[in-house]
């Protein structure tokens, strides 16, 4: 669970970059240029295969954890204080966990499906494929919009917990280097569903176009 969600957490970070390239707000011609090299690097390909493999592996180890615990304890404590043991985002990593899955079922199916297999219907000045188009397009639906804020607000609590966890289930405890961990952890989890949440919310409004 730890090297799968730390691999995912770089994936975040790398897709965050890209997808930020729409604030230059030039018609999408830097983020086309940028989903361009992203789609015909072939380390990066290659690096898809395992991105998604590591997606289900992570997606897979969280039912089989959520499993086991419940196994573990099979009749419920009489006496149930949560809140005095742990954060509720922590006791609702399944819960948020499910949210993302829905988010992301959309989400691929929308972008990457069409990028990868059906085609982009539209080229840029440049010749790319005008895969900003398509966001412009998707972010039209208010309805899709919704989901994305809310689901980035599941990825911040998802985070909040998995960042700094994903070291300790590693055993990467440090005196010194674990505080420093946590706050990186804690400015990752905010920021960066921040940052993805703006996108679909300013081409909304009109903002980026
Ligand atoms: C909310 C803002 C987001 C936008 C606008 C966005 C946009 C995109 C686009 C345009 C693609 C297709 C890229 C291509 O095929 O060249 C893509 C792919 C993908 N996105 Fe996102 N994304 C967002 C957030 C996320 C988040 C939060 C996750 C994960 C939790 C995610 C996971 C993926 C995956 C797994 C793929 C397919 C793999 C790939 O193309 O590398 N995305 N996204």
């Amino acid at each position: 669970m730890g090297i799968t969600g730390l691999f995912l957490i770089s994936f975040l970070l790398v897709h965050c970059f890209i997808n930020a390239l729409i604030f230059v707000n030039d018609g999408g011609v830097t983020f086309n240029m940028g989903a361009h090299f992203m789609g015909t690097n072939w380390i990066i390909r290659s690096m898809e295969i395992v991105l998604f493999l590591g997606l289900l592996a992570h997606i897979f180890q969280g039912f089989r954890l959520w499993a086991q615990n419940r196994a573990a304890r099979p009749e419920r404590y009489a006496v149930h204080d949560g809140e005095a043991n742990s954060k509720w985002y922590s006791r609702s990593m399944g819960l948020l966990g499910t949210l993302l899955l829905v988010f992301l079922i959309v989400h691929i199916s929308k972008f990457w499906v069409m990028s990868r297999f059906t085609g982009i219907p539209t080229e840029d000045v440049n010749g790319n494929h005008d895969l900003f188009a398509v966001m412009v397009e998707t972010f039209r639906d208010p309805a899709i919009v919704i989901l994305y804020v809310l689901a980035m607000v599941s990825l911040a609590y998802h985070l909040l917990h998995g960042f700094a966890s994903a070291f300790q289930t590693l055993g990467w405890n440090h005196k010194k280097y674990t505080p420093i961990i946590k706050t990186v952890g804690v400015w990752f989890s905010v920021l960066i569903p921040l940052i993805f949440a703006a996108m679909p919310v300013v081409m909304y409004l009109g903002l980026i176009k």
